[in-house]
């Protein structure tokens, strides 16, 4: 079947998936950045597509193991190498211009285009990801690329001072995003002009090995970026700690950026890290709008991203509003939990099965809750769970304050905006926060006294578009220079600056 031409929903024209190539080396001249656009399940075309992916999704489908399997390193000696290696290719790649790179970049930004299928079935079979929550990871690593493209070249004129490369980044990603967060991290030291170890994240070992083989399909050199699958113990103290890395890129646990922080006693590390991210609704929000982000928000990937709405709190005469909870508990209720292989599903597994802090959070009420939607488990191995949503949770309370990681949703109520906005900002974390009001003074009011690293009025809080919302945190949220992934100042912290001679 051949699609016609569609439009999507903004105005904004949709990939056709049987575009030829020709098309899309028009895109890799391009010098501007534009957002990809996600794929259109409007499309019937689009819509087998899916379906053709999501039937291979099983753990035997092989595709990554050969890669994930030859980058198995058990020797310390072995890892010396890598990584002396990878130095020094990194310190050519280095004596290259910016522009050079970025164009090395959009020709990745296309590699990975091409790999969307097995990207996604990777994810879905690794992770359980859905097909829905997929495609636009991929979509946001194809921003990574062109966007940091872009930027490198910039990296070529800055008045007044050299841009210096490092030699060496290690990237250690997180198994939530196991495409659009490596690649980020990936991307951006190349844009700057450094080599790259990346070690996956354990759970996501075979996401990252389809990931790397893209990129060196694209020609990013095999001795410039390299995958390295090594355990947590000695061998990653051995390759965070090394005095020929030149920085680490961490996304992840607050806990692990503090153990990174105490093995490189410098300050080279950049970390995004843990949130507890509440959405504040307003009687002045549009509660239908209002449901339907905090769902999305708090049920994406099951709850299991930094991101993710775990609180809402609600104000005034909304936290009586029989309405508002009834469309809550009707839109949480009826959302279909299974597994990535099925089309349907839109609430998928967790990444292992539920235990320890987690498993609290999914049955344990505190102090003063009640289940509005009480979570069930659905399979035998303990990772299938229904969504659940608490009410009455209270100020310091541990749902409060801590993360679960999970497809569970505080309540909180206040009896003013300053109130809520005390219980939003009263956690150690401050990664993302949400408000819900069409008030302007309200939305004012909230903005100045807010502490989060990406705000969003009226709109969902996971999902940062690269170059629209570049993402990062506050307090303990980020650890390192707070620099924003996808944002216009961040490879600028991922080298160092030489003042020309005669400037300050
Ligand atoms: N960048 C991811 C999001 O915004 C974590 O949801």
């Amino acid at each position: 079947v051949e699609p016609g031409p569609s439009t999507g929903s903004g105005g904004v024209p949709m990939r056709n998936r049987t575009q030829d190539r020709g098309d899309l080396s028009e895109l890799a001249r391009a010098t501007e950045f534009e957002n990809t656009a996600d794929t259109d399940p409007s499309l019937a075309a689009n819509r087998s597509w899916g379906r053709r992916i999501l039937s291979l999704v099983g753990p035997n489908n092989g595709i990554g193991i050969d890669t994930i399997d030859a980058a198995r390193v058990t020797d310390p000696a072995a890892l010396d190498g890598i990584i002396q290696s990878v130095r020094a290719a990194g310190a050519r790649w280095g004596t290259q211009t910016g522009t050079e790179r970025g164009a090395v970049l959009r020709r990745a930004a296309l590699a990975l285009e091409a790999n969307r299928d097995r990207l996604i079935e990777v994810m879905a079979t690794e992770t359980g990801k859905t097909i829905a929550e997929g495609d636009p990871e991929v979509s946001e690593a194809i921003d990574f690329a062109n966007y940091y493209a872009a930027r490198a070249a910039e990296l070529d004129r800055v008045d007044g001072a050299v841009f210096v490369p490092s030699a060496l980044t290690v990237v250690t990603p997180p198994w939530n995003f196991p495409v659009a967060i490596p690649a980020g991290s990936v991307l951006s030291a190349l844009a700057a002009g450094s080599g790259v170890i990346i070690k996956p994240a354990p759970q996501a070992r075979r996401s990252a090995a389809v990931l790397v083989e893209a990129l060196w399909e694209s020609g990013i050199p095999r001795d410039l970026l390299a995958l390295v699958d090594i355990d947590e113990g000695d061998l990653s103290r051995q390759l965070i700690a090394h005095e020929s890395v030149d920085r680490v890129i961490l996304t992840g646990a607050y806990e692990t950026a503090k153990l990174f922080r105490s093995w490189r006693r410098d300050l080279s590390l950049l970390a995004e890290t843990s949130g507890k991210n509440a959405i504040v609704v307003t009687p002045a929000a549009d509660l239908d709008l209002a449901v339907a982000d905090i769902v999305k928000s708090a049920f994406g990937h099951a709850g299991q991203k930094c991101s993710a709405a775990s609180l809402v709190i609600l104000v005034g005469s909304v936290a009586r509003s029989e309405r508002f909870h009834r469309q809550l508990v009707d839109a949480v209720s009826s959302l279909r939990v299974g597994y990535a292989s099925d089309p349907l599903t839109e609430m998928g597994p967790l990444i292992e099965p539920a235990e320890g802090k987690l498993l609290d959070g999914l049955t344990t009420l505190g102090p003063g809750e009640k289940w509005l939607v009480e979570p069930v488990r659905r399979s035998s191995d303990g990772r299938l769970w229904t969504p659940g949503v608490r009410e009455g949770v209270l100020e310091s309370s541990p749902f409060h304050t801590t993360e679960y990681f999970g497809p569970v949703l505080g309540i909180m109520h206040a009896s003013t905006l300053e109130q809520a906005v005390e219980l939003q900002n009263g956690t150690d974390y401050g990664l993302t926060a949400g408000l819900h009001s069409l008030d302007a003074a309200e939305i004012e009011q909230w903005l100045a006294t807010v502490e989060a690293g990406n705000l969003y009025v009226n709109r969902g809080i996971t999902g940062a578009v690269v170059q629209r919302q570049p993402f990062g945190g506050w307090k303990r949220s980020a650890v390192g220079a707070g620099a924003k992934a996808g944002g216009p100042n961040y490879l600028v912290h991922l080298g160092s600056w030489r003042t020309e001679e005669g400037q300050p």
